[in-house]
């Protein structure tokens, strides 16, 4: 038998006696009502935890602070390279200023359960908006500022929101994002009427207000008072957050507030090795996962100060940014996506800037949101000077599957692998027959039902779509939609996805949605898109375009306007730069595109025709035509 190692210890008993662990892990909360009922398990495949307690999540962030006599410890620091400013918050601050936004967000007619949208840049506005929303009960949903005006019209027409936050514009190094055209153009496109939004001004750019729908920030401050936390069910949501599916219509993730909170608090401890009065700096967007769990709700959760950044790796102004954050704000913990420190060593590969910084503070470096290569976490590393743990999660379980767990053992995790699963995620990899594979055999990964706390318990008025998409090809387990193995000490090796996701920059997106935006244009008859790999950005889409007989102007026009309809519809955030025009698309005999192929031929790698392909010609023919644009065996690079 295995020795035991506190890792084991935990993970054993959070698998074989969760209600206890996870009972244990809600002491860590201030409830209104303490949860008598651990886990409601009556109506299978749906799992709620703390059925019967009650809470409020903007209070355990901040008042429980504030009342323990926290007050003045600093909650939130903006670091703003693009505006040369930086702005900090204590916990009294932060809570005044979101009691104070509740209530602005109250006179708009926002009650418990009703949902706002926003749609706002990196600035703390942002996360006290979210804060209020969860003060008062109100659900949010945030829509990532690179997201076009057609994205959030989706949004807006699943969520039904009462209410929209946004702001004048956003700061990219290359330009000021005017984010009001993009808002009054998703409002017109979206059938769901809002009646009102409150808006940012910033000074970098004002923007013009619509009378009788657009509400001035200070100005409905002026006229609020602070509101008190209103106590919810644990089971109530607290946020909405859409995510890539395999169609174009995104998944409404929905997460609730008890579970929520106690797997924030637990994670904080027990993965990323950190405690109350830590510096946390999570450099990734409040719009994604990443932002919500640990740049807003688990460092404040735990009465630690969160750092958000309002800039780039590189550009902002140079590639010593990173090292110099960590300076200044003696940052304990990092957490970034790989693709981010790709930029600064392609920009400063020796680390000069790097070297002007005194970054000994910092403990440990963690990576998410694509798998981690080993030059990437070797280079980090050996600048840094700490471990590099590369952890793998997902927006639908708001917290770590798997990763090396700082905060309970630091495991011997080989360079590459993703680590061990977290305690609660009882993971395996399963074969088609839905049986266990063997240690070093790729397969499905999966984790029995139920997930832990904090994962998502529905898709937001999609109880068919939460079974069909995750729960019905492995009865009794989530899929999590990627592939990979275990090796023989247990260590999990997280390799590709399994379905027709994409990950650019660490940004997860459809290759469904791309293609419906091409195939909308007027000259296109059908379209695939696949990720190529990309040095810089783990993977870039790449589109082939079948045209239209009927289609007479040159082929560089339309990939031209192609490029601009993604540009425009899905966000700049697609980065889809690069379509080839071909006769055909090597098709199944039953009418399937074979992708896994096309994403073969795109990367130069070694290829074989599937034995069910209906016309193996063309692919050599496709082979030729990706050529043309750069990819494949005949490209530059
Ligand atoms: N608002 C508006 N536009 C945005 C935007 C935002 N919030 N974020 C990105 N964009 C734009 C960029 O300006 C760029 O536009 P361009 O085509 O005009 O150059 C485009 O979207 C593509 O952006 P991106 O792929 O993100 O590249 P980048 O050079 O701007 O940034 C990184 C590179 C590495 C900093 C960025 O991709 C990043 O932070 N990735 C990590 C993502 C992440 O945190 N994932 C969660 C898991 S940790
Ligand atoms: P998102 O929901 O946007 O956070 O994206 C989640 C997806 O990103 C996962 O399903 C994986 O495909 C990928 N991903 C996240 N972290 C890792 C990792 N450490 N290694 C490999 N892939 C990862």
């Amino acid at each position: 038998m295995s020795p035991q190692t506190p890792y084991r210890d935990q993970f054993a008993a959070a698998r074989d006696n969760p209600t206890e662990f996870w009972r244990e892990a809600a002491r860590a909360i201030r409830w209104s009502r303490e949860p008598q009922q651990i886990l409601d398990d009556s109506r299978v495949p749906f799992y709620h935890w703390y059925p019967d307690g009650e809470l409020n999540t903007a209070d355990n962030c901040l008042d429980r602070h504030v009342d323990a006599g926290r007050g003045d410890v600093t909650a939130l620091i903006h670091d703003s390279p693009v505006t040369d400013s930086q702005q900090r918050y204590t916990y009294a601050e932060l809570r005044d200023a979101v009691a104070k936004f509740a209530g602005v967000i109250r006179n708009q007619g926002v009650e418990k359960g009703d949902r706002v949208i926003i749609y706002m840049p990196m600035i703390p506005e942002a996360v006290i908006a979210m804060l209020a929303c969860a003060r008062i009960g109100a659900v949010h949903s945030v829509v990532f500022g690179g997201f076009a005006g057609a994205e959030l019209a989706k949004r807006i027409d699943d969520a039904t929101p009462k209410l929209v936050l946004s702001a004048s514009c956003g700061i990219e190094p290359s330009r000021v994002v005017e984010y009001k055209p993009l808002l009054d153009r998703g409002l017109e496109l979206a059938e769901h009427k809002v009646e009102r939004c409150v808006i940012f001004q910033r000074d970098t750019q004002r923007c013009e207000l619509i009378s009788g729908r657009d509400i001035d920030w200070n100005d409905a401050l002026a006229e609020a008072e602070p509101v008190d936390c209103v106590p919810v069910a644990a089971t109530d949501p607290l946020y909405i957050l859409y995510t890539s599916g395999t169609t174009g219509k995104p998944k409404g993730v929905v997460r609730d507030n008890g579970g929520h909170a106690v797997a924030m608090h637990y994670s904080m401890r027990a993965v990323y090795g950190l405690d109350q009065d830590d510096v946390f700096w999570t450099a990734s967007d409040v719009g994604w996962v990443v932002g919500h769990s640990y740049i807003v709700y688990a460092p404040l959760l735990l009465g630690c100060t969160s750092v958000m950044y309002e800039g780039k790796p590189v550009g902002t102004p140079d590639a010593g940014a990173f090292f110099r954050v960590i300076a200044e704000h003696k940052v304990d913990v990092f957490f970034t996506a790989p693709t981010a420190f790709r930029a600064v060593k392609k920009v400063d590969p020796n680390g000069e800037l790097a070297k002007q910084y005194d970054v000994s503070n910092l403990r440990a470096l963690f990576l998410a949101g694509e798998h981690t290569d080993p030059d990437t976490a070797i280079w980090a590393g050996e600048k840094l000077d700490v471990p590099v743990i590369d952890h793998w999660w997902q927006t639908e379980t708001a917290w770590p599957m798997s990763a090396n767990p700082l905060g309970i053992e630091n495991l011997d995790v080989p360079l590459g692998s993703a680590g061990r699963p977290i305690p609660g995620y009882d993971t395996h990899v399963l074969g088609p027959d839905g049986e266990e594979v063997p240690n070093g055999e790729m397969g499905d990964i999966c984790v029995k039902l139920p997930l832990p706390p904090g994962c998502f318990p529905n898709l937001w008025q999609n109880d068919e779509r939460y079974k069909s998409s995750y729960l019905e090809d492995f009865p009794g387990y989530y899929r999590s939609g990627d592939a990979g193995y275990f090796d023989a000490d247990g260590n999990l090796w997280v390799m590709s996805r399994v379905d027709d996701i994409i990950n650019v920059a660490g940004h997860r997106l459809s290759t469904g949605m791309i293609e419906e935006v091409i195939a909308a244009h007027p000259d296109v008859a059908e379209a695939a898109v696949v990720g190529a790999a990309d040095a810089d950005k783990g993977q870039l889409p790449v589109a082939m375009v079948v045209l239209k007989s009927s289609a007479t102007r040159a082929a560089d026009e339309i990939v031209a306007e192609l490029i601009a309809n993604v540009r425009e519809q899905i966000g700049p955030v697609a980065a889809f730069k690069h379509a080839a025009i071909v006769d055909r698309l090597p098709k199944t005999r039953s009418g399937k595109v074979v992708r896994a192929t096309l994403r073969q031929i795109a990367d130069g790698k070694e290829w074989t025709t599937p034995a069910t392909i209906d016309d193996p010609a063309i692919l050599t023919e496709i082979e030729d035509q990706l050529s043309n644009i750069g990819y494949g065996n005949k490209r530059a690079d």
